[in-house]
């Protein structure tokens, strides 16, 4: 696997090389993520190049929020890397992301309204222009994402329609650990006691669609989860029934329903179809 950490080192290594399939990340990889390269692979064959970008995007962080304490750990992300066949790692630095002077950024309207663009502002112009950025910088044909992020994926998507870039998101269908809890980089922030409680977020969300199919109205439904979830601990951002392209919220299933919640510190996001 080579490794690339600026842009000639990075355009020598795809020059005249097959179609490339490109998973963005930020590192601290955990089995979802090997989860997306094995999709992307797919995608291009064993003539194609896998590009797996590692990059901790200061433009997507908060102030005061975990852009400095971001789990980092280049050697084992590399290790994995390997282990799971990719052929190429691009590693920009801040400076080599950002040039001093840099003055553009790309906002995308729409989907980036509301939920975590509300809770965290900034953060999905952050988002849209690194990946813009990473989708120009390796030529990707198609790129991975996990849905686990799903208001991120809607903004993507938007962002590759209306700019018209030569790229094919993938979606790629979140991975849960044993107990339901979705797989992110920043389940390592729970400690064991929160870890133990976590999936109780999935679980009242399952139980609020299926309650929802059954002919609970959805008011009743998701009243239910969040209280639930209030009185096990967690300090609920959002639980909300949405049209999944939009993200405008609706009544009644079909939809999406997503959520947002604190719990011992750590934020933690689901999503999960809601079917009639
Ligand atoms: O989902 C992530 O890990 C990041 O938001 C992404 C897409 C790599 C952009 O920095």
């Amino acid at each position: 696997m080579r490794i690339a950490r600026d842009l000639p080192d990075l355009r020598e290594a795809l020059a005249g090389r097959g179609p490339v399939a490109l998973v963005p990340t930020m590192g601290a990889l955990h089995a979802g993520h090997l989860s997306l390269l094995a999709a992307a692979r797919q995608e291009v064959g064993e003539a194609g190049i896998l590009v797996a970008s590692i990059f901790v995007n200061p433009l997507q962080f908060g102030p005061g929020e975990d852009f400095a304490r971001y789990p980092r750990q280049e050697e084992a992300d590399l290790a994995m890397l390997r282990e799971a066949g990719c052929d190429l790692a691009w590693l920009p630095s801040v400076e080599a992301m950002y040039p001093p002077g840099r003055a553009t950024t790309i906002l995308v309207e729409g989907p980036s309204e509301g939920w975590e663009g509300a809770a965290r502002p900034g953060h999905f112009r952050g988002v849209a222009t690194v990946c813009a950025k990473l989708f120009l910088q390796t030529g990707a044909q198609v790129a991975a994402f996990g849905e686990k992020d799903w208001q991120q994926l809607q903004v993507i998507r938007r962002m590759v329609r209306d700019l018209d870039l030569p790229v094919r998101i993938l979606p790629c269908s979140t991975l849960r650990e044993a107990d339901g809890l979705a797989m992110s980089s920043r389940n390592r922030y729970l400690d064991p006691e929160a870890r133990a409680r976590a999936a109780a977020l999935p679980g009242a969300m399952l139980a609020a669609i299926e309650a929802m199919a059954r002919g609970t109205s959805p008011a009743a439904a998701l009243a239910t989860a969040r209280a639930g979830l209030t009185a096990a601990g967690f300090a609920l951002d959002y639980l909300a029934l949405v049209e999944p392209e939009s993200l405008r919220e609706v009544g009644a299933p079909p939809g999406r329903l997503i959520a947002a919640a604190r719990l011992g510190g750590v934020r933690l996001l689901d999503n999960m179809p809601a079917w009639a």
